[in-house]
């Protein structure tokens, strides 16, 4: 039952975590679905209960995440049954896995979309249409399944390849160029897209709460987009913090992850409404939104052709890097427990996810689905089971001692286990059970 592998991948340093951390929860989840999320739950209210449940929740779970996986120096499985032997824990790691493969199943087909836009943009193919065009478009590629397939695929194998190559030289080298570059391309657009005839409309309905918007389904939206959003509740942050070196702020690393990855979501918020309303969109119109709203502002724009260009290009290249990091999860499951070599893991697991890919492809129903049950079951489950297991089931001092293993005292300590032993759970546990009807 040996599961230590004789040298353990780790980030070169305080950059390379942070990049490799927030490329992982920057993603299609800020910019492609919270923002269509937001609008099919009715705007701004929406938005106050996702930022309540990023600080309350969010930055708590991914706090104990971080000290789990560093602690144990393990993959997610091999974490939790490390640091509880003989208990049933490690099924939050066969969960976390488990979600892996049904995110990265519906996900990839989202990048495949967005590399077909890639394809679109170089050939300026979206130049001079309507807004109806746009949504033409978009259903067109929603609909020609061997093209949606073929861009999926394509994408799964680029995941693949950096997957294979390992921690530092694959995932941290990449990161920490482009997503500086994403931000400030969508700085631009946001500049774009408010000053825009009529965006203003497009503001007030992210930024002007509606309580009565607000029901128990909506704030389990909230509560499963903020585990998205922040790639928590399954792993991701467990197998990651394996790598982080025992003198690195684990508290500091969290919240500049978690405030980089809540700036990006409202900064597409603020690109997307605005043009949205400015163009007659329905800001509720779904997965389509980010594919149809933005590519009328690059049409409006001088230099439009080469932003459009740069946006899907970069936007493609934030689904990498949450993608390589879902794999990840994986392939570390897989080498570590099972002792396949590192090339094979990745092979195997890229080829099964594939698989579910391209189910998602062909049913809606499954693409759906697999969206639903991982944001809004699997990840809120798996949340609530880390914070109980750091609150109430490890050994009383550990959680301290790995949060201030980097020398330095962690003033915010009793706030947070106060969080995570009471607040957390019963929050989520809540809203869980009631966004589910079932009190
Ligand atoms: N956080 C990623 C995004 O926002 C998606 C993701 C979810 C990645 C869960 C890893 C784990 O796009």
């Amino acid at each position: 039952m040996q599961s230590n592998t004789p040298s353990r991948d780790t980030f070169s340093g305080k950059f390379g975590i942070i990049a490799a951390a927030a490329g992982s929860a920057i993603g299609l989840g800020n910019i492609w679905r919270f923002p269509y999320i937001l609008g099919e739950n009715g705007g701004g209210a929406f938005l106050l209960v996702y930022l309540l449940f990023v600080i309350m929740i969010g930055v708590p779970v991914m706090i104990s995440e971080l000290l789990i996986g560093r602690k144990a120096q393990l993959n997610v499985f091999g974490a939790f049954r490390k640091l509880a032997p003989g208990k049933p824990w490690f099924l939050i790691g066969v969960m976390g896995v488990g979600a892996a493969f049904l995110i990265l199943g519906f996900y990839a087909v989202v990048a495949g979309w967005t590399l077909q836009y890639v394809y679109y943009s170089l050939t300026n193919a979206l130049a001079g249409n309507t807004p109806d065009q746009m949504i033409q478009v978009f259903e067109g590629v929603q609909s020609t399944k061997g093209w949606s397939l073929f861009w999926t695929l394509l994408f799964m194998t680029g995941t693949a390849y950096i997957v294979s190559s390992g921690i530092e030289k694959g995932i941290e080298k990449y990161t920490k160029i482009l997503m500086p570059l994403l931000v400030l391309i969508i700085l631009v657009l946001n500049v774009r897209a408010i000053t825009l005839d009529g965006a203003m409309a497009g503001l007030d309905f992210l930024f002007n709460p509606d309580f009565s918007k607000l029901n128990s389904d909506v704030i389990l939206e909230a509560l499963g987009q903020a585990f998205f959003s922040l790639s928590i509740g399954m792993g991701v942050i467990v197998t990651y913090g394996s790598y982080i070196k025992k003198n690195e702020s684990l508290g500091g690393t969290a919240l500049s992850v978690s405030l980089a990855d809540t700036l990006i979501a409202v900064l597409a918020g603020v690109a997307i409404f605005p043009a949205a309303f400015a163009f007659g969109m329905a800001p509720n119109q779904g997965p389509g939104l980010v594919f149809v709203t933005l590519p009328n502002i690059f049409n409006q724009m001088a230099g439009g052709y080469f932003f459009g260009l740069l946006f899907f290009v970069l936007l493609s290249i934030a689904a990498f890097t949450s993608s390589i990091s879902l794999l990840e999860v994986v392939v570390a499951y897989f080498t570590e427990e099972l002792k396949l070599r590192r090339k094979q893991a990745t092979w195997i697991a890229a080829g099964i996810m594939s698989l579910l890919a391209a189910l998602c492809v062909f049913s809606d129903a499954a693409f759906g689905g697999f969206d639903y049950v991982s944001s809004n079951i699997l990840l809120p489950i798996g949340g609530l089971l880390v914070v109980i297991f750091v609150g109430w089931i490890m050994d009383k001092n550990l959680p301290r001692l790995e949060i201030e293993a980097d020398g330095k005292k962690a003033r915010y300590y009793s706030g947070f286990r106060f969080i995570i032993k009471f607040l957390a759970p019963i929050a989520i546990a809540l809203v869980f059970l009631n966004g589910l009807g079932w009190i």
